[in-house]
């Protein structure tokens, strides 16, 4: 038997809620395909651990999660705890020491997702953000001097190293090429006179090496105002990791909303454990309701069925996804239902067992 260790850390506000009803979809599609299971071993860190013991995770919490296949995530920070500790702790602590530097985001109208732009079919809305995830805006160097004087300084160091820069850029056009789709680089030259020029250089210099894709460069304001007026423009996307954050949630609000965009982190060389998110946060506004959209948190179940070769099962529970959304009898208060986070979980099981269990 195939079996998959998987590190849970479910986090905060609506992380544990979500990734309830993610560990419901995987323990179904794996007991229905019956040739692979999974293990998942459950870490109480975030917020609360913070509160309690002074530390997002334990000192060996990096050791231990080594020792997984993957990572499945909810949700990390809450009010009580200054965002920059607990995210930089736990989150991008993950995402940095287990070398993750791709962050796979798709954005994709699927079938009944709600979508806000006027006229637009869902082929319009089909690309593949690869956001840089290890270093870039996100490198955390920087300095602040004289505290609270009239002097006052701070900096922010954005940090892109020739190799960083170039394996992020080198996979999106190798996932370009894959998929027969056009690649278009989002940037920044005109006003970051250092970073992006580098930047657009490089995505210069390896398209050298793939002079089959087709490509696109764009200036993040001018990319912004595209996604919503003219999305079709975009197939695959390769930004920086700030970049990357903020057109994602732009992305997610035309394909469906935060209750329904999933990331993948993943550390391509398997050295280390990749980690499976939605991309939403804790959501404190709606949390310990029952209430959370569990689509998002479903779609990385499926992205994590995908990643250890499961693809086919991947594909089933993203078209059950769609069903539901279809079906529009069993959906959370954000699309518009009545249902509670629960109700949408059982019915994506219900769904896979009604087509799928027959078959086995
Ligand atoms: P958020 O994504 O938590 O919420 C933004 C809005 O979207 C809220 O109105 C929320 O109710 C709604 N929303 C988000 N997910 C939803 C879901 N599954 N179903 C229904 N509605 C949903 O962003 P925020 O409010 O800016 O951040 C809250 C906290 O989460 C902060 O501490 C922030 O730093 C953290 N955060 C964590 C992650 C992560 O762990 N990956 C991502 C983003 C934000
Ligand atoms: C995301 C989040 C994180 C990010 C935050 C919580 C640090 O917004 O995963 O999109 O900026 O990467
Ligand atoms: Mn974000």
């Amino acid at each position: 038997m195939n079996i998959h260790k998987i590190a849970v850390i479910a986090g905060d506000g609506i992380g544990p809620e979500v990734i309830d009803e993610g560990v419901k979809i995987l323990k179904a599609a794996a007991a229905i395909a019956g040739d692979f299971t999974f293990e998942f071993t459950y870490f109480p860190w975030g917020c609360e651990h913070y509160l309690e013991h002074g530390t997002m995770m334990p000192d060996d919490g990096m050791e231990r999660l080594k020792k997984f296949d993957a990572v499945y995530l909810g949700a990390v920070g809450y009010p009580g705890v200054p965002d920059h500790i607990s995210l930089r702790e736990l989150l991008l602590k993950i995402r940095k020491e287990f070398d993750q530097y791709v962050n796979v985001r798709p954005v994709k109208l699927l079938q009944g997702a709600p979508c806000p732009l006027k006229d637009v079919t869902r082929d319009q809305i089909d690309m593949v953000v690869i956001r840089e995830n290890s270093e870039g805006e996100y490198s955390g160097a920087g300095d602040w001097l004289f505290k609270g004087k009239p002097e006052e300084v701070v900096l922010q160091t954005g940090v892109f190293s020739r190799k960083g820069t170039e394996r992020i850029i080198r996979y999106a056009y190798e996932l370009a090429r894959t998929m027969g789709r056009s690649l278009t680089s989002i940037s920044k030259a005109n006003a970051l006179n250092y970073s992006m020029v580098f930047w657009d250089q490089v995505f210069e210099e390896v398209g050298k090496e793939y002079p089959d894709v087709t490509i696109h460069s764009y200036l993040v304001d001018a990319a912004s105002m595209y996604f919503v007026k003219q999305p079709e423009r975009f197939q695959i996307v390769v930004t920086s990791n700030l970049f990357g954050d903020i057109i994602t949630d732009l992305g997610a609000a035309i394909a469906g909303g935060m209750g329904l965009a999933s990331g993948a982190n993943l550390n391509p060389e398997r050295e280390y454990p990749s980690m499976f998110e939605p991309i939403h946060g804790s959501a404190p506004d709606i949390a310990h309701k029952g209430i959370a959209n569990p689509l998002a948190a479903i779609w990385s179940a499926s992205q994590i069925l995908d990643f250890f070769g499961h693809g086919d099962w991947g594909a089933k529970v993203l078209g059950v996804i769609e069903q539901v959304m279809v079906d529009q009898k069993t959906l959370t208060p954000d699309m518009g239902g009545t249902a509670t986070t629960a109700d949408v979980g059982n019915e994506v099981v219900a769904l896979l067992s009604a087509l799928y269990k027959k078959n086995v």
